[in-house]
């Protein structure tokens, strides 16, 4: 048995020694997702409370042992601590949060959750290779005042830099992984005088949570690189940087703030502290590329940004990237009031790392050189071969070429470099291996492939006896040398050996999905219907510094790459207006002067409809427009709630800040309407991305068509909505809708394009069930197990803390699903209150219970029942699946004997009142019957941890 240790180690390591436990069998995770670390909490007191009066209080009272983990203490801000139980098992946790709650000196109690840096795993093509040479190929950049680099020409930064404004005079605060100060790109140095100024490693490399972090003075990276990356985006600069790039703000200063070790695994309470520590060091901007998926803007984490955004410190964080899950998938603390939230479009250009070699094509002396990816095999030594084409003077993208044996008068091939496209292999059936024998079949041994368009650029894999060597190349290299052949030319292509490092930036235009809405990039809104996220940025495909022991340059895609952009934008606000102190104002000015983009759903784009503002916000931030905008909204989005609490009526103001007189036409830019639900279900089932569209839109009337404005005042304009209607729509599916305001002008030849943002949502969220017992039941798997089935369970194990993760994602602690009692919760939408109790029920082997008595406690809705599930209640949940494992454990630590359960979870619904029964969903399982192996020593165990 494997954990079948005695007793009192497991009691040992129940108070004490669970860090370790959990530290040993943590391994490095590389999805975004969090949970609760077990008994650990938050607590804000009252400004002139010490912690330590508040644990002596908890003591004397509750008898509840309380150790100190973190300060989080802030002049202006926050004053608290975080802080672990380890005695609770004669509490609840809902009792123990209870009973906090109620102290006169605690302003407000929260768990203390996991945050996971999403670091995402890269292509072998995007990160160079170490070139042996030393010789790295430069992007066509000419210098900081001609800035070619894509990112920044689609966002303006370009018309800064070429204004000479580059963050002069404001520092940025990185709350990441670290960086590696050492790149030369990066400044070289740390400390004062240096790019990356000041600082602090908040946690240490070995850092993982549970465990309390380790600081340190120097917050280098050189383990995870993700904050590298985000550095490079700021503040890169153009001297010593390999690849012609810089940061959006190179005349910036950078501090950093390490929140992650090695393990990218850390907390709230360490997200807090790293922001209360960058707000105090004095910052301008706080960036964090990370998040924690809830909907909700109330958390501490969030709570604290708001705060920090409002004292006059903007806070730009990531949206996510769980664009998959569609509506209603936004993260805290980028949903928060007042935080700047960041979406991610793909970049136009698509970079890749690749190995150089060269060309002659016959009659003329000239070299050419050409970029491709080795395959495998990769060419054994360098070789210089005649082309011969495969794909005779074909450059469509795909097509068969080889892929059925070769003609007779074929010549020898052992001597060629043999050109062929991919195949569509599920049309024709023809794969690559079909190929590499057709060719083999003629003496071939060396293929290159013409990729099929220019994000498809991948490396090949042939496996065939005979082929030697496989390299690809992009399309326009392919169709160069077709057209070369065509022209009667010889091409002798010389691949070097295997020694070759691919150090060579290639950049293809992205004619597919560049400058759409990234997939991936997590959409709003969150559960108080704020349009989320605020705006976006360019953050697929982003090449920018990594640390020089992981290669020193990478590629890289996410909201994480889009988050720093915005915060380099705002620098360069800063230095052009002078000041950033009213946030609310600077996140009024690049609200309405982003460019929302047009409506691609992954596979077609939709040139009449604008990308909905659940996805993209006010659109991709314009740095210049934003920068020297001549008129400022008094609002930068507008929330029109759901039917039951609609807010259809909204007068904002329109200033005039420049120095003539300017006549602004309102507009109304519609957005595809969505279905939160899936259509044609008989029970509610949450769609995902795309999320089906209706025909249905709002309608808009403005009190005037235009209003003409003196330089220097402002005019208020009022706005009426009517939501969508009509027989097409199915407000039972909860339909969100959104568009955009437009106010536009023009004066001294400089046109002003001016968004509002706005959405709502028709029906009623209060009305949409979060649990049905139709997803949501005692599970075998993925169906519903059978009622009355005995499962029989390792002996509970207090060491074993109980399940708390993603079963889906999270392979610690993982009980097996067909083997022990699992309520599979498949919530429709997120809720702030998640509760499973579990029911203990009349049977033959247990006396006590013949009348229910045993059931002493009460669910949030007043039913009788045992207590919480170990691992339960959880605050803040998001929709995504999880599994309630019945392990013999409550969340008191009392050991459940032999017997009859059943399981019953009750979730809050969205804008529901927890005093209230009906805003509760209540299902219970069916019954099931539990007998533990070799039957330990457990309960025994326990009754001695309680008594400690
Ligand atoms: C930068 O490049 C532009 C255009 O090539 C040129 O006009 C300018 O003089 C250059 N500036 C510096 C500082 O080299
Ligand atoms: C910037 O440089 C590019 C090529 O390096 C050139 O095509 C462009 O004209 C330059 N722009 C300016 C404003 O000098
Ligand atoms: C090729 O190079 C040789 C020697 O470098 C030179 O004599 C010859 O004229 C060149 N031919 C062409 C077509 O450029
Ligand atoms: C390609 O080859 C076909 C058949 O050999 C010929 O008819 C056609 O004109 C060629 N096209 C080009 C662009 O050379
Ligand atoms: C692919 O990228 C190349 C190089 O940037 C560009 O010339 C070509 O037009 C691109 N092709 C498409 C289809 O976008």
């Amino acid at each position: 048995m494997k954990f079948a240790s005695t007793a009192s180690t497991l009691c040992a390591a129940l108070l004490g020694a669970a860090t370790n436990v959990v530290a040993q069998q943590q391994q490095q995770q590389h999805e975004d997702q969090s949970d609760w670390v077990p008994g650990a909490y938050i607590v804000e007191l009252g400004s002139s409370e010490s912690p330590d009066g508040f644990y002596a209080e908890l003591a004397r009272d509750h008898g509840i042992k309380a150790e100190h983990r973190m300060h989080l203490a802030s002049s202006a801000l926050f004053h608290g601590a975080s802080f672990q139980v380890h005695n609770a098992s004669s509490h609840d946790h809902a009792d123990l949060f209870a009973a906090m709650k109620a102290k006169d000196q605690v302003k407000a109690v929260w768990p203390v959750r996991t945050v996971r840096l999403d670091v995402g795993t890269p292509a072998p093509h995007d990160i160079p290779l170490p070139a042996s040479s030393g010789v790295h190929q430069r992007r066509g950049v000419a210098n900081e005042t001609n800035d070619t680099f894509s990112p920044h020409l689609m966002t303006q930064i370009d018309k800064l830099h070429a204004k000479g404004i580059t963050g002069k005079g404001f520092r940025i605060a990185i709350v990441d992984s670290g960086i590696d100060w050492h790149h030369p790109a990066l400044g070289g140095c740390f400390g004062p005088g240096c790019l990356v100024e000041t600082g602090w490693d908040l946690v240490g490399d070995d850092y993982n949570p549970p465990g309390l972090p380790k600081p340190d003075a120097d917050p280098y990276d050189n383990c995870v690189g993700h904050g590298t990356h985000v550095a490079g985006t700021i503040a890169a600069q153009l001297q010593n940087n390999e690849y012609g790039f810089t940061g959006a703000a190179p005349g910036a200063k950078l501090a950093a703030y390490r929140a992650w070790g090695c393990a990218t695994k850390a907390t709230t309470e360490v997200m807090i502290s790293a922001f209360i520590k960058a707000f105090e060091d004095g910052n301008d901007i706080i960036s964090c590329s990370a998040g924690d998926l809830n909907g909700w803007s109330d958390d501490a984490w969030g709570l604290v940004s708001s705060r920090i955004a409002a004292a006059g410190v903007p806070v730009v964080i990531a949206a996510g990237n769980d664009g998959g899950s569609g509506l209603f998938q936004a993260s805290t603390p980028a949903g928060a009031r007042g935080v700047t939230g960041v979406g991610a479009v793909q970049n136009a250009v698509f970079p890749v790392f690749v190995t150089s070699g060269s060309y002659v094509l016959g009659g003329t002396n000239e070299t050419s050189s050409y970029g491709f990816l080795a395959g495998t095999p990769a060419f054994p030594k360098e070789m210089k071969l005649s082309l011969w084409a495969a794909m005779g003077n074909d450059t469509a993208p795909t097509g068969e070429d080889a892929c059925s044996p070769l003609p007779d008068d074929t010549p020898s091939l052992s001597d060629k470099l043999v050109l062929l496209r991919i195949p569509d292999s599920r049309k024709t059936r023809c794969y690559p291996i079909d190929q590499g024998e057709n060719i083999a079949a003629k003496g071939g041994k060396y293929m290159a492939y013409v990729v099929q368009s220019n994000v498809t650029f991948e490396e090949q894999y042939i496996y065939v006896d005979g082929i030697k060597g496989v390299i690809s190349v992009a399309p326009f290299q392919g169709a160069r040398w077709i057209d070369a052949l065509n022209k009667g030319m010889d091409v002798t292509v010389t691949v070097p050996g295997p020694d070759a490092a691919a150090t060579t930036l290639m950049e293809l235009k992205d004619g597919i999905t560049g400058g759409y809405t990234g997939d991936f990039t997590s959409w709003g809104p969150n559960y108080d219907l704020l349009p989320r996220p605020q705006l976006t940025a360019p953050g697929g495909k982003i090449l920018s510094t990594y640390p020089l022991p992981l290669g020193g340059y990478r590629i890289m895609t996410g909201t994480s790459m889009a988050c720093p952009l915005v915060a380099g934008v705002l620098a360069l606000i800063g230095e052009a207006r002078g000041s950033l102190k009213d946030t609310n104002l600077i996140n009024r000015l690049i609200s309405a002067t982003a460019e929302p983009k047009i409506w691609f759903d992954g596979v077609k784009t939709y040139p009449d409809t604008l990308a909905p503002v659940a996805q993209q916000g006010a659109g991709m931030i314009q740095a210049y427009d934003a920068a020297f905008a001549k008129t400022i909204l008094s609002v930068a989005s507008l929330s029109l709630n759901d039917t039951e609490h609609f807010a259809g009526q909204h007068t904002f103001s329109v200033e005039n800040a420049g120095d003539r007189e300017a006549t602004y036409v309102l507009g109304h830019m519609k957005t595809p309407t969505m279905y939160t639900l899936m259509p044609g279900r008989d029970s509610p089932i949450k769609a995902a991305y795309p999320n089906p569209t209706v025909d249905a839109w709002a309608e808009l009337h403005f009190d005037a068509d235009s209003v003409t404005v003196p330089a220097g005042s402002s005019a208020d304009v009022t706005v009426t909505f009517t939501p969508p209607a009509g027989a097409k729509l199915n407000a039972t599916l909860l339909p969100v809708y959104s568009g955009y305001i437009s106010v536009n002008s023009t004066r001294d030849d400089h046109d002003e394009h001016l968004v509002i943002p706005y959405l709502g949502v028709v029906g009623s969220m209060r009305s949409v069930p979060i649990l049905l017992a139709s997803s949501s039941y005692l599970a075998d798997f993925g169906s519903p197990a059978a009622a009355n089935r005995t499962y029989t369970l390792a002996p509970p194990d207090p060491a074993r803390l109980p399940y708390l993760n993603d079963p889906k994602k999270d392979p610690i602690h993982i009980p097996d699903a067909g083997k022990t009692p699992n309520l599979l919760l498949q919530p429709v939408l997120g809720t702030r209150a998640m509760h499973v109790d579990v029911v203990a029920l009349d049977d033959a082997d247990d006396k006590a219970n013949k009348d229910g008595s045993r059931n002493q406690k009460k669910t949030p809705t007043g039913r009788p029942c045992l207590g919480p599930l170990a691992g339960y209640p959880k605050a803040y949940v998001s929709k995504n699946e999880q599994r309630a494992f019945f392990q013999g454990l409550l969340a008191n630590g009392t050991v459940l004997p032999t017997g009859a359960y059943r399981m019953m979870a009750s979730a809050l619904r969205v804008f529901g009142d927890a005093a209230r029964e009906e805003d509760w969903d209540v299902i219970e399982t069916v019954p099931f019957i539990v007998k533990y192996e070799g039957a330990a020593n457990a309960t025994a165990c326990v009754k001695d941890a309680s008594n400690l």
